[in-house]
């Protein structure tokens, strides 16, 4: 049995196909544009520290640095303190101030020339290595380059 759509019947199916192909062409696109950004992580940038001049006292000095980062749709400002210590040879590095063994944060004892952790008494010396306590390892260290006479420090995870 053969059965005819009428001229009606025929017009109302062309129009639904016509706006399923529509919203597919331009949802699709959109679609992507809503979810990418969500998965996508910003590279860790290089922060500003200070002139490089700054830094030859030959003590480790603190410096707290603030920089917006996204991860996905959020963006927020991260802070973190870091020690900038000039060796020996003239070259910096960029210590954090995070312990290794429970994350407190360390400061430094001018008196004893050492990092000192309040939390469980862990010690490190200027170049970050443990002197004393539990930490099980020495005080990170992040990348670092001086670029005209700037120190700049990239924050990532160490
Ligand atoms: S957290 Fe630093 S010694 Fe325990």
């Amino acid at each position: 049995m053969e059965q005819r759509l009428t001229r009606r019947e025929w017009l109302a199916t062309f129009v639904k196909a016509l706006t399923a192909l529509l919203a597919f062409v331009y949802g699709i696109p959109a679609l992507v544009m809503l979810i990418v950004p969500a998965f996508r992580r910003q590279k860790v940038p290089w922060v500003k520290v200070g002139n490089a001049s700054e830094f030859t006292s030959g003590e480790p000095k603190a410096v707290t640095l603030s920089y917006q980062r996204r991860d996905g749709w959020v963006i927020r400002t991260v802070r973190s303190t870091v020690y900038v210590v000039s060796t020996s040879d003239g070259s910096l590095k960029v210590l954090s101030n995070i312990c290794t063994h429970a994350s407190c944060a360390v400061r430094w004892e001018r008196d004893r020339k050492a990092f000192f952790c309040p939390c469980h008494a862990g010690y490190f010396d200027a170049s970050g290595k443990v002197m004393e306590g539990p930490p099980p390892r020495p005080l990170p260290e992040f990348p670092h380059k001086v670029e005209g006479g700037v120190l700049y420090v990239r924050l990532e995870s160490v």
